[in-house]
């Protein structure tokens, strides 16, 4: 695990869209594991500017979703296939059939969850998952006690869950309290992880998840056990960690970070060196239809 600090908020979801679009530009067929959330959003933002702007191309890529709310229809407003079309889908060159959540209405669930779990393995797994962190640690909707191995399946939300949600609802009770989530296995499996996290109320539990012992209370522990993972918070999450200096100071002597260093220096002065023209824009699918 590396831990990288930026100074605010703006600038680790920047950091994390350029972790993104490189790894997008150096495979335009990327399979990418989504996230939902309010900490999503600048990621988002920021990934819709790049291909605005340095014409960063989805046409080639597929999506998986981590999780949807059981009982809400694609359409509904508070479904995260709403927020993804908000946020990223609608705003971007990315075919919406190259885009998949699990459907929280489908009449057998738990058939649902083995058809998501074979579709990801079908595509040849996930080559980039990007992981928000909720309060209680969940990563997902792995809420305690998820067991660290568990795969694609329902689970009841808890309510501290629900009240950090119920924003996007109107008010708790009307939060769905269940939903299909990719298991702490699943998430394990795929080959990069990033994880942001960003504000005060983030800094207990980000501290837990990365210097903590390894527990299934906590599902984001668990990525102390994946090859690569790349935490990034800004000051304030940062604010419990103990090995602040160490982690600082690997971001700012480690090769592999250079360009990152780099392009933040240049960001106020517009786009970064590495804008690309786009690909042909013949489609090529890893998976016949
Ligand atoms: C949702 C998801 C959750 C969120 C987490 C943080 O798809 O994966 O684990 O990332 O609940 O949510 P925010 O960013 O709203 O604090």
């Amino acid at each position: 695990m590396e831990v990288i600090i930026q100074p605010e908020e703006s600038a680790a979801a920047w950091l994390v869209a350029r972790i993104i679009a490189k790894e997008l530009r150096t495979n335009p067929h990327l399979v990418m594991g989504l996230a939902t959330g309010r900490t999503m959003e600048a990621v988002y933002e920021e990934l819709v500017r790049l291909h605005q702007e340095e014409a960063l191309d989805f046409s080639l890529c597929h999506t998986f979703n981590l999780d949807e709310y059981v009982g809400l229809r694609p359409g509904a407003a508070g479904s995260y296939r709403a927020y993804m079309n908000r946020h990223l889908f609608s705003r971007v060159n990315i075919d919406r059939r190259d885009t998949h959540l699990p459907d929280g209405t489908a009449s057998d669930l738990d058939a649902e969850c083995r058809g998501y779990e074979a579709l990801i393995r079908k595509f040849g797994g996930i080559d980039l998952q990007l992981l928000g962190i909720g309060q209680a640690g969940h990563i997902g909707f792995n809420e305690p006690l998820s067991a660290l191995r568990s795969r694609t399946r329902v689970k009841q939300l808890t309510p501290t869950t629900i009240l950090q949600n119920a924003p996007l609802f109107g008010r708790p009770g009307k939060v769905p309290r269940r939903a299909i989530t990719m298991g702490v296995g699943t998430i394990l499996e795929c080959r990069r992880c990033v994880l942001l996290a960003t504000g005060r109320e983030k800094a207990e539990i980000v501290a837990k998840a990365v210097e903590g012992p390894i527990t299934s209370m906590i599902s984001a522990t668990a990525l102390q056990l994946h090859p690569w993972c790349t935490v990034v918070v800004d000051e304030e999450a940062a604010s419990e960690l103990k090995g602040g200096a160490y982690y600082r100071w690997v971001f700012a002597n480690e090769p592999e970070w250079a360009e990152f260093r780099l392009l933040k220096q240049r960001r106020p002065s517009g786009p970064g060196p590495t804008a690309r023209t786009p690909r042909s824009p013949r489609r090529r699918s890893r998976l016949k239809a």
